[in-house]
């Protein structure tokens, strides 16, 4: 070839690559992925693999890709405590995960620390697939012992704080040592097809604990723990929840709110195509009997069906164990706009609806629409204590409102 010639086969090639690339756009973006292994993750379940992990998300982290994949083979990755930290020039990382990180048996590893797994200021994480293995019934054991009287809080095993754009897809948490998952100061969150399991005597193994947080949305996930299957804390706000399925555990929770004086409340949260089963609770709202800021504004129960719970419905503000710090025994909590409806099944006990609310800040706005929960061998009970509302087509047990 002369040197003209290759000069123009040059520009013919870069003018032709040219072309493909705008052809394969409409998404011009770019994805690196970067596979654990490359850093020197062993997935043999005993080598510490913590390291590896939290240098392949610095990598990611700093790729200036538009979007960049975290992936985790088949197999078993030991992890210690560690942090996910954002900022991130990469705007859309995603963990792909078709193995199973695990914490240590020992207990006293991650014990002191407050999460194991922990995502801080990120913005468009998403984690797909993937089981974490947190090895907490050890603790749980330490925890139910009468005669060990320390033993560590434990760690929550996934936890996002200040983040916002977040998606958890499939994933599988297993015998966390406290929460399985906690959504913290968060803001469009969406958690889809995940699976929480834990044994239902375990001590705070709650599934999922909302706080703080706008916009958070959970489909079809199902969650066994000895705990709070959902809990929803003080400032959230636009809580979507779908295809709920909860048991054993204590069932889903506002609260407990009041705990603190100056509190956000919690605002729009909706529960709609739901199943309890052998739940201590269904449908709860609870705070405690003391002065507090906090209020409860707008929620939706919808196609909830209960079997054998032992409260499928009630409202509890005064809670107040052992009467400890409880100045005035009254809740400040105003609860307020809260629909039943379409909720059937049976309940463990007589008393399938308790609404007892506070003396300060009656409830209002109840309202109860085609409620049928029966007792085996029992009649069905209602129990009302400041709240003002109404009912619609069959409510039964007959409702006190
Ligand atoms: C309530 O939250 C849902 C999302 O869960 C949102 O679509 C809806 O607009 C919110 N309603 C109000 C009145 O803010
Ligand atoms: C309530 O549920 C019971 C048990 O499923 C059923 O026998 C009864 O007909 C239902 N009542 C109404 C009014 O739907």
């Amino acid at each position: 070839m002369t040197k003209l010639t290759s000069y123009f086969a040059t520009v013919v090639f870069i003018f032709i690559h040219i072309l493909c690339q705008s052809s394969a756009s409409g998404d011009e973006t770019t994805t690196s992925t970067y596979n654990v292994l490359e850093f020197e993750a062993k997935s043999n379940g005993v080598t510490d693999s913590t390291q590896a992990f939290l240098n392949a998300w610095s990598v990611a982290c700093g790729s200036s890709a538009d979007s960049t994949e975290i992936y985790v083979p088949k197999g078993r990755y030991l992890l210690a405590a560690m942090a996910f930290k954002g900022d991130c020039k990469s705007s859309h990382i995603t963990f792909r995960i078709d193995g199973t990180l695990v914490a240590s048996p020992d207990y006293r590893v991650l014990g002191q620390a407050n999460n194991w797994l922990s995502f801080e200021g990120v913005s468009g994480v998403t984690i797909v697939g993937g089981a974490l293995d947190a090895k907490g019934s050890a603790l749980w054991a330490c925890k139910l012992s009468t005669k060990t009287t320390s033993c560590p809080d434990g760690a929550t095993t996934l936890s996002f704080t200040n983040s916002k754009d977040i998606r958890v897809e499939g994933l599988m948490s297993l015998n966390s040592q406290m929460f399985h998952i906690v959504i913290n100061g968060c803001q469009d969150v969406l958690i889809q097809g995940v699976k929480v399991i834990a044994a239902g005597n375990s001590p705070n193994t709650d599934g999922i604990h909302v706080q703080l947080s706008r916009n958070v949305a959970i489909f079809d996930t199902s969650i066994k723990t000895g705990d709070d299957c959902v809990s929803i804390g003080p400032g959230t706000k636009d809580l979507w929840m779908e295809r709920i399925s909860c048991g054993p555990g204590h069932g889903i929770s506002i609260g407990s709110l009041a705990k603190d004086l100056e509190e956000e409340g919690v605002q729009n949260v909706t529960l709609k195509n739901a199943i309890f089963k052998g739940t201590t609770n269904g449908l709860r709202i609870k705070s405690w009997a003391r002065p507090s800021t906090g209020f409860v504004q707008g929620v939706r129960f919808l196609d909830v069906e209960m079997i054998k719970v032992q409260n499928p419905i009630v409202i509890d503000q005064n809670y107040c164990p052992h009467n400890l710090n409880c100045p005035g025994q009254v809740s400040g909590v105003k609860v307020s706009d809260v629909l039943y409806q379409n909720i059937r099944g049976t309940s463990a006990t007589a008393v399938a609806i308790k609404f007892d609310c506070s003396a300060a800040n009656p409830c209002s706005g109840v309202k109860l629409e085609n409620v049928n929960l029966t007792c085996r061998n029992q009649v069905v009970q209602s129990y009302c204590t400041n709240v003002n509302g109404k009912s619609v087509g069959t409510v039964q047990p007959s409702s006190c409102l």
